[in-house]
């Protein structure tokens, strides 16, 4: 019987972290909803204390998930344990995770504490978050460049004041495989730790090896990992979930481990991450690119004719990955369209469903087939409800005029109309939508178009980052004109900005 390990997974709070990777309220509980249906063991949703909409967003997935762990993160201050057990209380199963750096330089210029001061406050702290909570992790913020004789001092007091879970993070994705390894090995040894005591290893990618190192870890005796989806996180990122699980899954005889993800689960949880967060996989991205089961070589298509175990490690079945079918078009009925989203792994309500139906009819108005990734990317072009929707837009551009765009938008039934002169259409249209929302200064970070299918009738997709006061918003827009779907990308974007401010 291999080794459990636990999946703990911070997308909603190291991943969320990340410039550009911040979500809604609604967006998080999405991505929660789907991390449980994933299975995972442990859901990291937010950072309580850091603000109102945070603790709010951690209550509110603490309140409807029933199947995964919810746990908040809080720093070695009675003020954080006491705002996340005020928002994880409701949880099936709750959890306060309590973090304190442990490493010279972060000592001396973060903390400004003396080592013995940070170990009192270590276990000080553990103990005053078990009194809550008979679940408490404890980490070591930049373990891995800490001394190893004083982070055992430190983790041995925070097992004695009750800490159940250890977690040794490389916090700036410094360490090796080796290091990781004989880490684990050597706290396990030199510590109070008996079997109920979980060691659990926390890596950052800015070498590259965030997924190798967690390997490591677990070959040293951890059994819980922590990852993000698709690796999203500050810098580099952290552990990819989905290249992890999966390396353990097809390797799990020779790490005599394995976890309880479903992993038919991965294609859809990593596509719903990079929608919210208005990114793309990489095409050669590990586990979930697009070409990660293309095989162009004359030699490997023969090889893979004669078994698919020649040049494939792993199915595409096996992450859920559908082959493409062109099944929809505009004869297709409700139905159908229903069928087809419920095996793309999509569960929507009857009112979702007929919703997206009204936007699949109109697409097949102007475009002859409906592809998965067509229906992928229509599924995910929702826009914020309840703020400002696009009611109408009419452009005038040529190499001899000055580009116009006229547009209208509704907010609470209310229609406020601008025109604006732009460089082009789409500069024209983002000015005439800022002149109605009265965004505070901002910038376009970024701006990408590509199409979700092949044809000259596909649909155009349009991702857009935008800064405001500090913060980036991503947006996505689809239209089989890519005026209007930079357009609904830039309100996108826009009404996050709205909502969360
Ligand atoms: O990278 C890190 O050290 C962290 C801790 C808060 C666990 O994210
Ligand atoms: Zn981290």
């Amino acid at each position: 019987m291999p080794r459990h390990i636990k999946i703990f997974d911070t997308t909603l709070r190291d991943g969320e972290q990340a410039p550009g990777c911040s979500m809604n309220p609604e967006e998080k509980l999405e991505v929660a909803l789907q991390l449980e249906r994933l299975g995972v063991d442990i859901i990291e949703a937010g950072f309580p204390i850091s603000s109102k909409g945070d603790f709010d967003s951690v209550a509110e997935i603490a309140s409807k998930v029933k199947d995964s762990q919810i746990c908040g993160l809080a720093r070695a201050v009675e003020a954080d344990i006491d705002a996340a057990w005020q928002a994880i209380k409701s949880a099936v199963a709750p959890r306060i995770h309590v973090f304190i750096a442990t490493s010279p330089i972060h000592m001396e210029y973060k903390l400004k504490m003396k080592p013995d001061e940070v170990l009192a406050r270590a276990a000080d702290m553990t103990a005053y978050a078990r009194k809550y909570c008979p679940d408490v992790e404890f980490s070591a913020e930049d373990a891995m460049r800490s001394e190893p004789e004083f982070l055992a001092r430190v983790v041995d007091a925070a097992i004695r004041a009750g800490a159940t879970t250890i977690n040794i993070p490389d916090t700036v994705g410094y360490t090796t495989t080796g290091e990781m390894r004989a880490m684990i090995e050597y706290l396990r040894h030199r510590t109070s730790a008996d079997d109920r005591v979980i060691f659990s290893v926390h890596c950052h990618n800015d070498l590259g090896c965030a997924v190798a190192n967690s390997l490591a870890g677990v070959q040293g005796g951890a059994s819980q990992v922590e990852c993000t989806v698709n690796g999203i996180g500050e810098r580099a990122g952290n552990t990819a979930l989905e290249e992890f699980v999966m390396a353990l899954r097809v390797r799990s005889q020779l790490y005599d481990a394995d976890s309880r993800i479903d992993t038919q689960q991965i294609w859809r949880t990593s596509k719903l991450v990079y929608h919210i967060t208005g990114q793309s996989a990489p095409l050669n991205k590990a586990i979930v690119g697009q070409n990660t089961f293309s095989h162009e070589a004359g030699i490997h298509q023969h090889g893979m004719l004669a078994s698919r175990e020649t040049y494939e490690i792993f199915t595409p079945e096996t992450v859920g990955k559908t082959p493409d079918r062109m099944v929809l078009g505009k004869h297709s009925g409700r139905h159908a369209f229903e069928e087809r989203l419920s095996e793309l792994g999509f569960e929507l309500t009857s009112e979702q469903v007929d919703e997206y139906f009204e936007k699949f009819k109109e697409i097949c108005d102007k475009k002859k087939t409906v592809n998965d990734r067509d229906l992928e990317a229509l599924i995910s072009a929702k826009n914020v409800a309840g703020v400002y929707e696009l009611d109408r837009f009419d452009v005038h551009a040529g190499n001899y005029t000055s580009p116009t765009c006229v547009i209208r938008l509704k907010r609470d039934g209310k229609i406020y109309e601008e025109v604006s002169l732009g460089d082009g259409p789409i500069d024209a249209a983002y000015n005439a939508i800022d002149k109605i929302m009265k965004l505070p200064p901002h910038r376009l970070e970024n701006y990408s178009i590509r199409s979700t299918s092949e044809g000259k009738d596909t649909l155009g997709e349009v991702l857009v980052k935008i800064s405001c006061d500090g913060e980036v918003y991503n947006g996505r827009g689809l239209s089989t004109d890519i005026i209007e779907s930079s357009i609904l990308a830039y309100l996108h974007a826009a009404n996050k900005f709205v909502s969360l401010t």
